[in-house]
């Protein structure tokens, strides 16, 4: 028996009965993939799109591109020239190519274990169809955006997958985001259209997604622009206005006393009325293969969250193509990821790569911990999941309550563990596979970010000899490198840098919406010819990538990107601020905390109601999961001679380490003494 200490530092390898059925079984298989793809795109991407519909298929040459900005423009194109369309790939092919109609496309689990639901691929089409008529007829034509702002219900899918069927562009916006983020993204964006639900549970918590909805279209209107429509999906069952409208949606079985649906009858309109008398036949738009599918927005360094927009064949091959070999997925096999669709991780490993494969899937509304810490591995045995994929932050916050939550259930049908959005520590990687898996299931620790569409970095389930906290080895058509921060030069052999890469593979974004430029100052200009992550990596003696974390002003808090940028401008909203700097913390569950430091104005007092103000202050802006951990009271902050704040320094004073190094560059040095004597006393985190 390995001592504790051992399981740490082992390398745990797939059992010879994983590999017999493992799409790859071993590393030379693994390595001479990984070179086809990187050595000939044209070949290996060029087989793959066979499997797919096309309307015009790609020929010859797959990929053109530019990575480097001293030469022009970065452009990244993929089947530059075919045509296809996302949804008829990952419906009608699986419907009418297939004849896979009647096989569930989605087990729905409510946040109650009572509600459930089933859908087919051959129902989802329908009201995919039905759904992209309503669409039509409301006025969204092709390169429309569409903002949808919904709970993980199935009509989020559909709504998805209609503005793909006429190739509108759709832009979600996970509903936990504020008003105020969610109308910033519909102004940046101009959509035509608002798709939304009146509200759902969340665990015992409700919240009307209906009202911030509207808070975020009042605001539009303050800036000049007004969205046209409101389409809200009736999920909670509350009647307007005291009129029910007797449909027997399942909302009718759900209902809520406490939810007023605000409703203003020239823009707001009901889903499930528009969903009547609507053909289920509609023509999918036929778009080119570099033509835009969607827009997702996450969080950038200068404060404003940048729209990053995927293409349609790239990103349709390449989450279908990771989906299919990082989690080892075949026929039959039930899969749960149990990321929120709001995120990429959603987007990629709920709805279009799975479909792509014509997958069966769990979708699930609530939370880990309603009704108790055993949610996961109730509805893990409920459906007989194969392969389970979820976030660092879930597996330690649940890791807390204690093994019984898991171990009372049997968990004999898991077969792949994967994790995503952050640094999983090597503790939380051995309890994973020890208690979740109970030894016996490979765990993929997947590196990626909503900029490169699917995983980049991760293990291959049947191959690759897995260390707990390495995502292990580049994906097909992903080559890596590591920077030296002070060359500017790779890294040969073992070392640590920025992680960066030299070529594009086909899920990377194109650009930012609206924004080339930014595109190209954000990812390409810091190391000219290559794309650069944002992360730390250290590469060790066998060539195992180890992502390290953030090296730029982004912080993750339980997987969520935040800038420190859009923090602190949010703070220094507040009447009683005269500045702010925000900088991460440790955290035991959620991997990073914010700790924010604030300099007041003058004749102001710092004490707890201005702390709970400032809280709720940035929960307001941009949405409860940015609520800031600790916010300590700064008389001065630390800044060089040319005003620029030591961020360095402020971290270190907020882990109350004195190691500072050199700090000989401060303006005024006794700064720091002083910060240090008003640390807040904040515990053990
Ligand atoms: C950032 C991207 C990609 C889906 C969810 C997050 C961090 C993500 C890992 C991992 C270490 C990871 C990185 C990355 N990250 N996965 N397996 N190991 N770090 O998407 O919001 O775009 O965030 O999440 O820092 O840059 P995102």
């Amino acid at each position: 028996m390995a001592t504790h200490e051992e399981a740490l530092k082992a390398v745990y390898k797939p059992s010879a009965e994983f590999q017999k059925n493992a799409h790859v079984s071993s590393m030379e298989k693994y390595r001479e993939m990984h070179k086809q793809s990187v050595e000939d795109p044209d070949t290996f991407w060029g087989n793959i799109a066979k499997d797919f519909y096309w309307k015009t298929a790609p020929e010859g040459k797959v990929l053109d591109y530019n990575f480097n900005v001293s030469k022009g423009k970065i452009e990244i194109k993929w089947f530059e020239g075919a045509v296809t369309n996302i949804c008829y790939n990952v419906l009608d092919r699986n419907v009418k190519d297939r004849g896979l109609g009647d096989r569930i496309a989605f087990y729905w689990e409510g946040n109650d274990p009572d509600d459930s639901a089933k859908y087919t691929y051959g129902e989802l089409l329908k009201l995919v169809c039905k759904f992209a008529n309503v669409l039509k007829s409301q006025g969204v034509k092709k390169g429309d955006r569409v903002a949808i702002y919904m709970p993980m219900i199935i009509e989020l899918v559909v709504a998805m997958l209609a503005c793909a069927r006429i190739g509108a562009v759709h832009s979600i916006v996970f509903a936990g985001f504020s008003s105020e983020s969610l109308a910033g993204r519909i102004l940046d964006a101009k959509c035509e259209m608002l798709i939304t639900t009146d509200g759902v549970y969340r665990g015992t918590k409700l919240i009307n997604l209906k009202e911030i909805s509207d808070g975020a279209m009042a605001k539009c209107k303050e800036n000049a622009f007004s969205v046209k429509k409101c389409i809200v999906v009736r999920h909670l069952g509350d009647p307007v206005n005291g009129t029910d409208d007797k449909t027997s949606s399942p909302a009718a079985k759900r209902p809520c006393k406490n939810l007023r649906t605000p409703w203003n009858p020239d823009k707001d309109m009901w889903w499930h009325e528009l969903m009547t008398d609507v053909s289920e036949e509609c023509e999918p738009e036929w778009m080119g293969a570099e033509e835009p599918l969607f827009m997702l927005y996450t969080s950038g360094s200068t404060g404003k969250p940048k729209g990053v927009l995927h293409t349609t064949g790239g990103y349709m091959l390449y989450t279908a193509t990771t989906f299919k070999y990082t989690f080892d997925y075949h026929p039959d096999d039930i899969y749960h990821c149990t990321a929120d669709i709001g995120w990429i991780t959603g987007h990629s490993y709920v709805v279009y790569g799975p479909m792509a494969n014509a997958a069966t899937s769990v979708m699930f509304e609530g939370v880990p911990t309603y009704p108790d810490a055993g949610r996961f591995w109730e509805y893990v045995d409920k459906y007989k999941i194969n392969q389970f994929y979820t976030a660092p932050t879930a597996i330690r916050s649940l890791m807390k309550f204690g093994d019984s939550f898991v171990t009372k259930h049997s968990r004999a049908s898991l077969k792949v563990l994967g994790t995503v959005g952050e640094p999983i520590n090597p503790e939380a990687w051995v309890w994973y596979h020890k208690v979740v898996g109970d030894g016996r299931c490979p765990v993929v620790d997947t590196f990626w970010q909503t900029e490169t569409g699917g995983h980049v970095v991760t293990p291959l389930p049947g191959c690759t000899p897995a260390k707990p906290g390495a995502a292990c080895f580049p994906f097909f058509g992903v080559v890596p490198a590591i920077i030296d921060e002070s060359t500017g030069k790779e890294i040969d052999g073992p070392g640590e840098g920025y992680l960066v890469f030299k070529q594009p593979w086909p899920g990377i974004m194109r650009t930012v919406y609206g924004d080339h430029e930014r595109f190209e100052r954000t990812y390409f200009s810091k190391f000219p010819g290559y794309y650069v992550t944002g992360d730390g990596c250290r590469r060790d003696a066998d060539g195992y990538y180890w992502i390290t974390g953030r090296i730029d002003d982004m912080l993750n808090v339980s997987g969520h990107l935040l800038s420190t940028a859009e923090i602190e401008s949010s703070l220094v909203e507040h009447p009683s601020i005269a500045e702010a700097a925000v900088v991460s913390h440790p955290h035991k569950v959620k991997g990073e905390s914010t700790y924010c430091f604030v300099t007041l104005k003058d004749g102001t007092a710092f004490n707890d109601d201005l702390v709970s103000e400032l809280k709720d202050q940035v929960r307001k802006t941009i949405g409860p999961f940015a609520k800031p951990d600790y916010i300590q009271n700064a008389p001065a902050l630390p800044k060089t001679r040319s005003g620029k704040i030591m961020r360095r320094v402020l971290r270190k004073i907020a882990c109350n380490d004195r190691d500072f190094g050199d700090i000989s560059t401060l303006a005024d040095p006794s700064v720091v003494e002083l910060l240090l004597e008003n640390r807040p006393n904040i515990g053990d985190v």
